[in-house]
């Protein structure tokens, strides 16, 4: 059986993740690609309850724990999602890992990158992705997007922490472009869906 895949998705909020994952694991059905859609916060039973706790408004979560929360998630998630199925043979496909607590908690909270990649050591055990698509929008066109609808905890935070999110995503994809692409998200949905579903056939095809 050939190995599986794991990919990862990335961006800002407001950057057309959910609606491309749409599309991607609607094409994966429709060709028979055996996949797991990982999601975090939340991917999981024990991921969904720390996934309300993290999002909700009304809780003062201090910096510390909500970087360990979404470790505790993500661990969760190596051990009884990500490694059985990349086990199976399955394209993996993870809607944000690591590399938003890098730019959400590192960066955009200062908690520091050295902190976040010893949690990553501790939580993921070398689960790494091979491939992350970066959906790029700017900051301004986020704000645009997200209006006036409900906001979540992080969503509802201000204007200066996004833009030091938007530039820790930045800075990791020119850090790490053998693994992280860039995608501009400003485009027509179909668009930029077709470049995704390309990029990752791609890899899918070459992996061991
Ligand atoms: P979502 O809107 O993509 O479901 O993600 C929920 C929020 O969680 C989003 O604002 C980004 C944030 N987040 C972090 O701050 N750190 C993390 O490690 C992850 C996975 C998400």
């Amino acid at each position: 059986m050939p190995a599986g895949l794991f990919l990862s998705i990335e961006g800002i909020d407001g950057s057309g993740k959910s609606t491309q994952l749409e599309l991607l694991t609607a094409r994966l059905k429709r060709e028979a690609v055996p996949y797991l859609l990982n999601r975090e916060p939340g991917g999981s039973e024990v991921g969904n309850q720390i996934r309300q706790i993290l999002l909700e408004p009304k809780n003062p979560v201090s910096p510390t724990a909500e970087l360990l929360l979404y470790f505790a998630n993500r661990a969760q998630n190596v051990d009884e999602q990500i490694r059985p199925a990349l086990g199976e043979g399955k394209l993996v496909i993870s809607d944000r890992y690591t590399d938003s607590t890098l730019a959400y908690q590192g960066s955009a909270r200062n908690l520091g990158q050295g902190l976040v990649a010893s949690l990553h050591a501790i939580a993921c055990r070398g689960t790494e992705p091979t491939l992350t698509i970066y959906l790029r929008i700017t900051p301004e066109l986020s704000v645009k997007r997200l209006g006036q609808q409900k906001k979540d905890r992080l969503e509802a935070e201000g204007r200066a922490f996004h833009e030091r999110v938007f530039e820790a995503y930045e800075a990791l994809a020119h850090a790490d472009s053998a693994r992280i692409v860039v995608v501009d998200g400003d485009r027509k949905q179909t668009a930029i869906a077709e470049e995704i579903w390309r990029i990752v056939m791609d890899r899918w095809k070459q992996r061991d």
